[in-house]
């Protein structure tokens, strides 16, 4: 059963009580038993954790590569019975969204995509795969990098291209299930269903700028529009993204992911189906990026400081992780709505798409 975290009317999300909760077809399910502590603790703010500082994937010197690499060589050859593991990380992010979770009494899974828990959603699974990065390497000032997929510089070192460093086959940032056309230096096409296009590098350049800013700083006037529709518990499914969580979150998932699978995978796959994506590494510097665009949207759009929805279900609204010791852990999106207590930021890159175009 699921630990009912809410009273009276509310349908806020209580946080489940894994790894218990998983359906019955055993789908994504993270392993039982695991090897943390039972019981589920509250997530309190760290206290004396320096602030870490995420960086652009392309400008990393080659001593953070070879830690970033160490750390997912270890979490590729971590056992099934390890919830950090990549692929229980792949298996937990596909619990929240591909029809793993059940709500007791409830017909329908639970689903973290298309509305209002995009956003804080992600950046819990991010900060737990980084403090697990940090454990490994026993950093405590480790950060994971950000793909910087909304730099169009036409100079190298490119951010629009999978960063260099994900797409060397013989490490362990690479995945072999992804698009040929994805391969730098191929420029990503967030006006892409899947795979290969005809447009040129210009083209693309030009189009990758409009599309960010017809999306984050036009798009995103209202909280709603930039978060999207509320999800309350027993909800089917989102009712509606936020304005990029479909594009370019989405269509950047799409044009990684493979257009011809391996025998056993789906097209798609590894990026662009929910249930494999976060077994890809470059999924978490594609959303370290993501959480980034929230807060330039957040602090830097023109018209001052943006806020964020207030209704009482979003906030209170509760999800389980496994900490960096394997523990479960839940936290609250309210706790996750200033980066800065959770003692993250970004380094700086150039963002013309706010403002003056190329
Ligand atoms: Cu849960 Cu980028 O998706």
């Amino acid at each position: 059963t699921l630990v009912e975290a809410t009273t009276g009317k509310s349908r806020a999300l209580p946080a489940a009580n894994l790894p218990e909760d998983c359906n019955t077809i055993e789908r994504c399910c993270m392993p039982r038993p695991y090897t943390g502590k039972p019981g589920i603790r509250s997530f309190e703010f760290p206290k004396d954790q320096p602030t870490r500082i995420r960086k652009p994937a392309q400008h990393l010197d080659k001593a953070y590569v070879k830690k970033l690499e160490k750390a997912y060589k270890i979490l590729r050859e971590l056992p099934d019975s390890d919830p950090r593991s990549l692929k229980n990380q792949m298996n937990l992010h596909c619990l929240y969204c591909d029809n793993g979770l059940y709500f007791p009494g409830h017909k329908y899974p639970l689903e973290v995509h298309n509305g209002w828990f995009f956003l804080p959603w992600h950046r819990m699974f991010i900060y737990w795969h980084e403090r697990i990065l940090a454990k490994i390497l026993d950093d405590e000032t480790f950060a994971l990098p950000y793909w910087n997929w909304d730099n169009q510089s036409p100079e190298p070192p490119f951010g629009n291209t999978i960063p260099e460093i994900y797409a060397n086959p013989k490490s362990p940032l690479y995945d072999v299930n992804r698009n040929n056309c994805s391969v730098p230096p191929f420029v990503v096409d967030m006006d892409t269903r899947t795979g290969c296009t005809n447009k040129t590098s210009d083209f693309l350049r030009v189009q990758n700028t409009r599309l960010t800013y017809s999306q984050i700083v036009l798009g995103g006037g209202t909280p709603s529009l930039f978060y999207g529709l509320p999800y309350r518990k027993g909800d089917f499914g989102g009712a509606g993204s936020g304005v990029f969580e479909d594009q370019p979150h989405g269509t950047i998932h799409a044009w990684v992911g493979s257009v011809d699978p391996l025998p056993g995978r789906r097209p798609g796959d590894d990026m662009g189906n929910f249930g494999r994506s976060a077994f890809d590494p470059v999924f978490y510097a594609h959303h370290t990026n993501t959480d980034r665009l929230w807060e330039l949207w957040l602090t830097k759009i023109p018209g001052g400081q943006r806020t964020h929805p207030t209704d009482p279900d979003f906030l209170n609204s509760e999800f389980t992780f496994y900490d960096e010791d394997a523990n479960l852990v839940k936290m609250k999106v309210s706790q996750v709505l200033d980066s800065r207590k959770l003692r993250y930021k970004y380094a700086e890159m150039p963002t013309p798409w706010i403002t003056n175009g190329l």
